[in-house]
């Protein structure tokens, strides 16, 4: 854990996307692990009944929150400050997902995509990171995505997003650091939740690129996920790559890059032809 941060227990965290997935699954860790957590997710109602629904020794509570607001943004955690005295933790977490050719895509939804996955995390950084500074403390933890690390076609929208967001984080941990303040990006393949039956705008179906398409047996568990994200936390690390596969995949594109392009152009025409069928 950065600077200033020895402990989970007692610490103030924001959690964007709180009402769902990986977001919930971080909620209900940190709240296992004693903190104080706010769920803050467009579907307001959702995050309420996610925070009901977690156990102690902490505590959590849900609200509504568009991350592409940057006022609303700031507000969320100027009222976390207000009540705790400072804000530790800030999950940047929300995102959006799109999966097609992207001749396709329309430039209303490239828009989309820019503003939830990389504005959304811009605001969580700007309303959040300066008070860090100042606090001489703190931790950003990004969600990213393995389409973070790896250019996946028919997913080019969100892997473009995705780099960014893994660029923002690596700089901006870099700098941070003589702050006391850390960042960590996390980057996971397929995780089991909602999202991987969202964003489809063609014939492509997220599920089977997802999960057959990579020869993903099993998702990741959200649970997991989560509590190795809280580890990455504790031991101040720069990146989090779930699962193992993950790993590997990620390690055979730097020792053979063009290996992995070729790959890359096979799987986004063996997907075609599935949705053809
Ligand atoms: N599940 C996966 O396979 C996977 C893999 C890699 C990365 N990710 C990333 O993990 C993050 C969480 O996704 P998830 O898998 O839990 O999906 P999910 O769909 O279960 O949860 C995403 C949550 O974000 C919320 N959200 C969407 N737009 C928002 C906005 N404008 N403001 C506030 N909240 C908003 C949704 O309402 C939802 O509750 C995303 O950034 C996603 O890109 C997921």
């Amino acid at each position: 854990m950065s600077r200033g941060l020895t402990t989970l227990r007692g610490r103030s965290a924001l959690v964007t996307g709180g009402a769902s997935g990986i977001g919930a699954a971080l909620g209900k860790a940190l709240v296992a692990a004693g903190c104080h957590v706010v769920l803050a997710d467009l579907d307001g109602a959702g995050a309420e009944r996610t925070a009901v629904g977690l156990a102690g020794p902490g505590s959590a509570r849900g609200v509504g929150l568009d991350v592409t607001d940057a006022d609303a943004v700031e507000a969320v955690v100027a009222g976390i400050v207000e009540e705790y005295g400072r804000i530790d933790l800030v999950f940047n977490n929300a995102g959006i997902t799109l999966i097609g050719d992207t001749e396709q895509l329309s430039l209303a939804q490239w828009n989309a995509i820019i503003d939830v996955n990389i504005r959304g995390v811009v605001h969580g950084v700007t309303a959040a990171y300066p008070r860090m500074v100042a606090q001489g403390s703190g931790h950003l933890i990004n969600t990213a995505s393995m389409g973070g690390l790896m250019a996946a076609g028919l997913l080019t929208s969100y892997v473009m997003t995705k780099h960014a967001v893994v660029g923002l984080s690596l700089a901006l941990r870099s700098e941070a650091a003589a702050h006391g303040v850390g960042v960590t990006v996390v980057c996971p393949a397929a995780v089991d939740t909602p999202i991987l039956d969202k964003g489809e705008f063609g014939s492509i179906s997220g599920r089977d690129y997802y999960l057959k398409g990579q020869g993903i047996k099993k998702p990741v568990d959200p649970d997991a996920l989560a509590a190795r994200v809280l580890q990455a936390v504790v031991a101040d690390e720069a990146v989090v790559i779930e699962p193992r596969q993950a790993r590997l995949a990620y390690r055979l594109q730097r020792f053979a890059p063009g290996l992995v392009r070729r790959a890359s152009v096979s799987f986004v025409a063996k997907q075609r032809r599935g949705a053809a069928r």
